[in-house]
């Protein structure tokens, strides 16, 4: 397993391009599996969750056709040969239960494993079976797996969700393209991988409305048809590299950012002292001197504070003037990088979903470990700012959801290097 060592101090200065959005490329992959016409993305970003994907409709037998280094995807479903999503694939990635909307939608059967992913939390999947029952499926949960069919279709409903989920969202909005009549989605996610994805789905010939509001309205079709579609910038690696010069100093523009992807994140950095200026070409985060304010920063479905950013917001008020408080509302047990934040010297007191952080002068290099996705960026942020080396292993997580983070960070003056195991 590789690792990742940052000797820390350098302040940050330049530019880094922001790739397209992760999570929403993982739900607009098995929107081919509505069609069999071609879906193609581009913007696609280069990493391994995208890779699982790709390896999972490939066993379904959807072709996946990677262009240009991986920037391109051409996806077609002409051919389906399987509606059974393995759990040898499924358990890499909690994603992979999206491709049962779109199966049950085409196809009436679909027998999906129930997913693994990140240990942040039980994560169950019941609010994504509870609307596709609403809408008609009949579910029989055996052997790790859902069994799932609609013999007649699904067909229409209106569905109230009792609190925002991001996949239920997804799985539902796509299952109710081809279901018959009506659909409204109440209490739905309006985070901008959502409007990504109805954008995607109405180019294919879907009839939605109502994408980024509480409410979204589809109205089924008979098929839908092929469409090309550019993937939305990744906010969460936008706000992430935000961070980068923020908790370094220096100056650094961050390409194809966009403040309305991060609002709540930004309004968080301003208030800590941080500079957020929106340009040409994207967003330019500038620190000045001095030590940054104490914040109180809750998570909460978007437009909220996103709890993918919540670690790395850690990492930054470890070094505060003050004491931060930061109330994570989304998932339980997401404090696993305190510890290793500890580790490095930071003051930080956890209980339930609440952490309490006394901002010390100086974090010091440690050999930490990563433990999941966002908690492993959140010790390489902490590693720049911190006086020597700290050598982050199990980094297998962060190639998940960040594509060339050592080469990003370095062409800005960083000292980071991977050391292959
Ligand atoms: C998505 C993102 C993830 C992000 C999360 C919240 C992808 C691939 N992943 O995950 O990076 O952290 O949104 O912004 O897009 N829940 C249930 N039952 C369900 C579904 C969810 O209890 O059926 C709970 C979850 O355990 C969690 C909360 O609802 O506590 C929100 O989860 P959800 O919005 O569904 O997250 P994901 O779609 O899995």
């Amino acid at each position: 397993m590789d690792s990742i060592a940052v000797t820390g101090g350098a302040p940050l200065r330049g530019e880094i391009p922001i790739a397209g959005a992760k999570n929403a490329c993982l739900t607009l992959m098995p929107a081919t599996l509505l069609t069999d016409a071609p879906l193609t993305l581009t913007n696609a970003p280069r990493l391994s969750d995208i890779r699982t994907m790709t390896t999972l409709l490939q066993s379904l037998g959807a072709e996946v056709q990677t262009l240009q280094q991986g920037r391109v995807l051409a996806l077609s479903s002409h051919d389906l040969t399987s509606q059974h999503a393995d759990y040898e694939i499924v358990r890499k990635m909690r994603a992979s239960i999206l491709v049962l909307g779109p199966l049950l939608a085409r196809y009436g059967y679909a027998e999906v494993s129930l997913p693994g992913g990140c240990a942040i939390g039980a994560r169950p999947v019941d609010l994504h079976l509870r609307a596709l029952e609403a809408m008609g499926a009949e579910l029989d949960l055996r052997d790790g797996y859902v069994h799932a069919r609609a013999p007649g279709g699904l067909k229409g409903a209106v569905i109230e969700f009792p609190f925002v989920s991001v996949g239920a969202t997804e799985n539902a909005l796509m299952a109710a393209t081809l279901a018959k009549g009506t659909t409204v989605l109440r209490n739905a996610a309006r985070e901008p991988e959502i409007v990504d994805l109805a954008r995607c789905l109405r180019r294919m010939g879907a009839q939605i409305e109502g994408e980024g509001t509480k409410t979204i309205t589809i109205e089924g079709v008979s098929s839908l048809g092929g469409a090309t579609h550019e993937v939305v910038t990744d906010r969460i690696e936008l706000g992430t590299y935000m961070l980068a010069p923020a908790i370094t100093g220096g100056e650094v523009e961050l390409i194809g950012g966009r403040r309305e992807l991060v609002g709540a994140f930004c309004d968080k950095l301003e208030e800590a002292g941080i500079g957020v200026e929106e340009t040409e070409r994207g967003l330019k985060v500038a620190r000045r001197n001095g030590r940054v304010n104490a914040v109180h920063v809750v998570t909460e479905p978007f437009p909220g504070f996103p709890t993918d950013l919540q670690a790395q917001m850690m990492a930054l008020l470890c070094t505060a003037d003050g004491v931060s408080v930061l109330e994570e509302r989304i998932f339980e047990n997401r404090f696993m990088h305190a510890p290793e934040l500890m580790r490095m010297g930071a003051k930080i007191d956890v209980h339930g979903g609440t952490a309490t952080v006394t901002g010390v002068e100086r974090l010091r290099g440690a050999p930490v470990m990563a433990t999941d996705l966002r908690a492993s960026v959140s010790l390489i942020l902490a590693a720049l700012a911190a006086e020597g080396e700290t050598v982050v292993s199990r980094v297998y997580h962060l190639d998940r959801g960040y594509e060339r983070v050592e080469e990003k960070l370095s062409a800005c003056g960083a000292r980071i290097e991977r050391i292959a195991a």
